[in-house]
């Protein structure tokens, strides 16, 4: 077990297809899976790939903790799941801007459009079949991750670039805008959805 170095943006590992997983219980997979876990805890991210540590493999594991839980209807919390493999099905063409943020990007954060509702399925940690309908948070941290394995970071989803920029600066900006406008139970809420992933 071991907490590995994270790639960050620019680095060519990011930017390329990552292979599928022939045997989950291969023991190189168990301990990549291992060490991914102490990674994302020592992190405390919401998501994490494995092209992040270098490592061009198709497995993601992600989480929705309490804390963003109930934010809204749509938004559920997710227990730390294991996805090896994925396949994602958009369920409409309906999108929905949010907030993102990715350990390949520190401190940076942009708004990113991602499907409402996707099913998403592969193996799980013990080589089982896994599928599941996801909304709200749910979704837009699966479509981030796995997007990684494809060689995509958040920003190449983006339509508006002018959404992008450091997290503290982009928060001290929403708050003084809020307090502009005499919305101050309001000033946090364009940034709530915010987590590393
Ligand atoms: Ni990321």
């Amino acid at each position: 077990m071991a907490i590995l170095k994270i790639a960050r943006m620019g680095h060519p590992i990011l930017g390329q297809r990552a292979e599928e997983i022939d045997d989950v219980f291969a023991p190189e997979v168990r301990r990549l899976l291992a060490d991914m876990l102490d990674t994302l805890a020592d992190a405390d991210g919401a998501g994490l790939a494995a092209p992040q540590v270098h490592v061009p493999k198709r497995l993601v594991l992600f989480r929705v903790g309490d804390a963003r839980a109930g934010e809204e209807p749509s938004d559920e919390a997710v227990p730390l799941t294991v996805l090896i493999n994925p396949v994602i099905e958009p369920q409409s063409a309906e999108m929905e801007p949010g907030w993102e943020a990715c350990l390949s990007l520190p401190g940076m954060m942009g708004e990113v459009p991602r499907h409402t509702e996707i099913r998403y399925s592969g193996l799980d940690i013990n080589g089982d079949p896994l599928s599941r309908i996801a909304t709200g948070f749910h979704a837009r941290v699966v479509q981030h991750e796995c997007d990684h394995l494809d060689g995509i970071l958040y920003p190449m989803r983006m339509t508006n670039v002018s959404r992008f920029g450091f997290a503290d600066e982009m928060r001290a900006t929403a708050q003084a805008e809020a307090a502009d406008r005499a919305e101050p139970e309001h000033k946090d809420e364009e940034i709530e959805e915010t987590a590393d992933v």
